[in-house]
């Protein structure tokens, strides 16, 4: 089978698409010969190593044991195996980008074909940029998959990702984000509470992105005065201000590519917003007190716990920047939402205490119990203090729930009584509504007796052990005095 491959060489008559095209592997399946060539020219052209083939059948075969990156599959009209050769690709090798090729006018085909896991399609007949910009699209994101799997993998093998910590199922979830997000360069909103790691979000983001050997370059929006903030971000000339002994390039500047982390973006004023957008928008800035323009490429991650929607709605925070900034967004869920991890995350500080002190230590159970019912509103960093004292404060080796701050003292107690207190809780009482009181069952007993023996009273007074003046007597007080209607 393998002798009707017809592999193509090299031309490199034009430069490779991208850099990440000249290693890529193209595999074109189409029974139509004059598109075969046509495809491998172009591909082989563009910077792939091409390979065609004409039946799916074949395809298989070659594909066993060494996957094509990108796959180019005709859907001929009437048949499907060429959708289940894209199904079988995606099942076997998911780093495959598939291109589906279907006739024109037969959108239900692309539709299918994506359905399948094919990730484009292009429309026959095509023209040579058609088939380029779709080869393009597709070792983008074969490029953007690869890392983003290798980093997942890494993430599989370790307790977080980078020095995140957490396998929780909220934090696998942000690491796959995060992968994507690392390899682009748009602006990303980092949303979340106090101490559940917004920063440390942002540092891992750069330090997976392309330009991670760039600067990472952080501003405290909330904590510097507006006109310090403005002098930071954009820089300033000489002599703008009082002091300004020298001109000073701004933080958007000297980042040269990398990231500016803007903290606390809520407390921007609306002036600096509106600075910033323009900033954003043209991709330049003025520093202060010049009229000349410098072209910025740093990357824009910027983060809050303020509720941004909200401020949009208020005036105050701009619409428009919130969309520039909101382009990809990360919620970081808080601890209590991932208690989990709280166990992992105790040990990672516990390790880190011992390092830097020289002294070993570990958790009570009691305090690690607690610590997993506390609801932790200051969240990770909140966990990292406690421990932190408890090591501090502890004479020996192990923490106990005395060594830990009063309000998660104070949980373990409550905790404690709950477990101790006498038992009369709502369970109790529904069961206790369901025994039936001896009265009841007598009553039963002697009804269903007479009942059994058609009303034969003596007979049931005997089998059910009384006498017959007892049974009548008894009879009488249910106020039944003649059952059956017999006497
Ligand atoms: N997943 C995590 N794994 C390990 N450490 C973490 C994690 N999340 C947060 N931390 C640690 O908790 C502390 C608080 O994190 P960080 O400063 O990033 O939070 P933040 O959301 O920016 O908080 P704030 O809103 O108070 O500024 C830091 O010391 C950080 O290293
Ligand atoms: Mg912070």
């Amino acid at each position: 089978m393998l002798q009707t491959v017809e592999k193509t060489q090299m031309m490199g008559t034009q430069a490779p698409q991208t850099e990440a095209a000249a290693r890529l592997h193209l595999l074109v399946v189409d029974s139509d010969p004059a598109i075969r060539s046509a495809c491998a020219e172009i591909g082989t052209s563009l910077g792939y190593a091409v390979q065609t083939i004409a039946e799916t059948a074949q395809a298989r075969s070659l594909l066993r044991g060494h996957a094509a990156d990108i796959v180019l599959i005709n859907l001929p009209a009437r048949k499907n195996d060429g959708l289940e050769l894209i199904s079988e690709l995606k099942l076997l090798y998911p780093e495959t980008s598939i291109i589906a090729m279907t006739a024109s006018g037969s959108v239900n085909a692309a539709v299918e074909a994506m359905r399948c896991g094919a990730g484009d399609y292009l429309t026959k007949p095509f023209a040579i940029d058609e088939l380029s910009s779709v080869l393009e699209r597709a070792s983008e994101h074969h490029t953007v998959d690869r890392v983003s799997r290798q980093i997942r993998e890494q993430l599989r093998l370790s307790q977080g990702l980078g020095s995140m910590i957490g396998r929780s199922a909220e934090m696998e979830k942000l690491y796959r984000i995060l992968s994507k997000v690392a390899q682009s360069t748009h602006p990303v909103l980092i949303l979340g509470e106090s101490g559940t790691g917004k920063e440390l979000v942002a540092r891992t983001i750069h330090a997976y992105g392309a330009s991670s050997q760039k600067p990472f370059l952080p501003v405290d929006c909330g904590s510097i005065v507006p006109t310090l903030i403005e002098s930071e971000l954009f820089g300033y000339v000489k002599g703008a201000f009082t002091g300004a002994n020298r001109s000073k390039d701004g933080l958007l500047v000297s980042a040269e590519g990398g990231t500016v982390f803007l903290d606390e973006i809520g407390e921007l004023s609306l002036d600096l917003q509106a600075k910033l957008l323009r900033a954003l928008q043209e991709k330049e800035i003025r520093p202060v007190g010049s009229t000349q323009r410098i072209p910025i490429k740093a990357r824009i991650v910027a983060a809050t716990n303020r509720d941004l929607v909200e401020m949009v709605e208020k005036g105050t925070f701009r619409k428009d920047l919130f969309y520039r900034l909101n382009v990809v967004n990360l919620r970081l869920p808080a601890l209590r939402e991932r208690r989990e991890d709280i166990p992992l995350l105790a040990a990672h500080f516990l390790d880190r205490m011992t390092r830097e002190s020289g002294r070993k230590f570990t958790l009570a159970d009691e305090a690690l119990q607690t610590m997993m019912r506390y609801d932790w509103p200051g969240n990770v960093r909140e966990l990292e203090n406690s421990i932190e004292r408890a090591c501090a404060l502890s004479s020996g080796p192990v923490l106990h729930l005395g060594d830990l701050p009063t309000q998660l003292q104070q949980k373990g107690i409550d905790a404690w009584r709950e477990a101790n207190a006498a038992p009369h809780d709502d369970g109790a009482i529904a069961q206790a509504e369901k025994v039936t009181p001896l009265v009841d069952l007598e009553k039963k007993a002697i009804l269903e007796a007479i009942r059994k023996l058609n009303g034969d009273k003596l007979l049931a007074a005997k089998l059910l052990g009384i006498g017959k003046t007892t049974l009548y007597r008894k009879l009488k007080e249910y106020g039944i005095a003649c059952p059956l209607g017999e006497e």
